[in-house]
């Protein structure tokens, strides 16, 4: 099986690789993005790979449908960037809906760990020989609240992490799990109250029309001064100029983002030598208080590995069964996992 792979980094090739070999699967790595530009490469091959920052809207799907390909296999977990409504009955759209909870909950911990003890700071201060600690004061984590936002797999990890802090937890999900607040350590609570009582808040369900802009200038007003926020899930869940005018008005005491409304087409590329043309991140970037990685939450040897392998599985077995428990499938107005592979009927 010969698959077309976009977007590829040197760090995807090594496990793509390995496991492509042991199941039969070849990869043609193409460093562009999918896009209608591009799309035309996938020509003669058997599937597409892509991942985050691919285009997968409705005149990509017609191309791809066009010249014949009907698998897509995203080489992650959330699937924002395709248009599911036009790609049903179209192309069978695989995920990799769980790879490693860990390294995405541990980031937001560490993104969060460097902010409140200014580690970044620190560093930068050391390497200079300036042993000054003036400015550095943080706080304890121990006995803050934090507020998380979607409480599935990187959510529960995040709380398990948080709970040995010694932090009080509370938690909003659409669809609550009542098991995690059956020891009493996590209190299910409104938006609104989460956004009112949290010192921290950590943000980890899936970016939807619902939860777009969830983190607005209206949601903010309602935190507490001092809010320390941590968005490592999807960018578009905090409007980014609220954010930034939060912390000019000092109202928000920290950001720590791994993802931003606009990364499509400067996350995970190089651009130290040219000049920034998005005004609202380079200011955000310029704040004492304000961290951005570039959607690197993920990055871990034991993530890629996992990616790898459940990617070229979801392939091997479609081709094998026509059918994947990794299948994507919008029916009724709703993308939910495929339950029987009959997309196409
Ligand atoms: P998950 O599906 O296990 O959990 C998502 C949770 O969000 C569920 O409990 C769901 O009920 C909840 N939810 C859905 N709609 C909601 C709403 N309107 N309001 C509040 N909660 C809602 O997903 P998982 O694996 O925990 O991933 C969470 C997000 O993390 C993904 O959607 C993705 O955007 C992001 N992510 C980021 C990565 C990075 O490298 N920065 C890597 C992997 C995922």
């Amino acid at each position: 099986m010969r698959i077309a792979f976009f977007d590829t980094k040197p760090y995807d090739k090594l496990f793509f690789e390995q496991y492509g070999e042991q199941y039969g699967v070849q990869f043609k790595f193409f460093e562009t993005k999918l896009t209608l530009d591009t799309a035309d490469l996938a020509r003669g091959f058997d599937g597409v790979c892509v991942f985050v920052n691919d285009t997968v809207d409705a005149p990509v799907i017609d191309r791809l449908q066009s010249l014949g390909i009907t698998t897509l296999a995203l080489r992650c977990a959330g699937f924002n960037n395709v248009d599911m409504k036009h790609a049903f009955g179209r192309l069978h759209v695989l995920r990799v809906p769980a790879y490693s909870p860990y390294a995405v909950a541990e980031h937001a911990i560490a993104l969060l760990l460097t902010s409140v003890r200014r580690i970044h700071k620190a560093y930068i201060r050391s390497k200079d020989f300036n042993f000054s600690l003036t400015g550095l004061t943080g706080f304890d984590l121990h006995g803050k609240t934090v507020g998380v936002v979607g409480t599935g797999k990187i959510g529960r990890v995040f709380i398990n992490i948080c709970r040995g802090f010694g932090m009080k937890i509370l938690a909003y999900d659409k669809y609550p799990a009542p098991d995690l607040a059956q020891d009493g350590t996590v209190r299910y609570v409104s938006l609104d109250t989460l956004l009112r009582e949290s010192d921290i808040i950590s943000l980890h369900c899936p970016l939807t029309e619902e939860t777009y802009h969830m983190i607005d200038a209206s949601a903010l007003e309602k935190c507490k001064k001092g809010i320390v926020l941590i968005n490592t899930s999807r960018g578009a869940l905090v409007d980014a100029e609220a954010l930034l005018a939060g912390i000019k008005a000092r109202k928000v005491g920290a950001a720590c983002l791994d993802v931003y409304e606009e990364e499509s087409e400067l996350f995970f590329e190089d651009n130290s030598g040219h000049i920034l043309e998005d005004d609202t991140l380079a200011r955000l970037i310029s704040m004492p208080n304000v961290i951005v990685t570039s959607h690197q939450a993920f990055l871990t040897e034991d993530a890629l590995s996992s990616i790898a392998e459940t990617t070229v599985r979801n392939l091997v077995d479609f081709a094998r069964l026509g059918q994947s428990p990794n299948e994507l499938c919008y029916r009724a107005g709703i993308t939910s996992d495929c339950r029987d592979g009959k997309c196409f009927s």
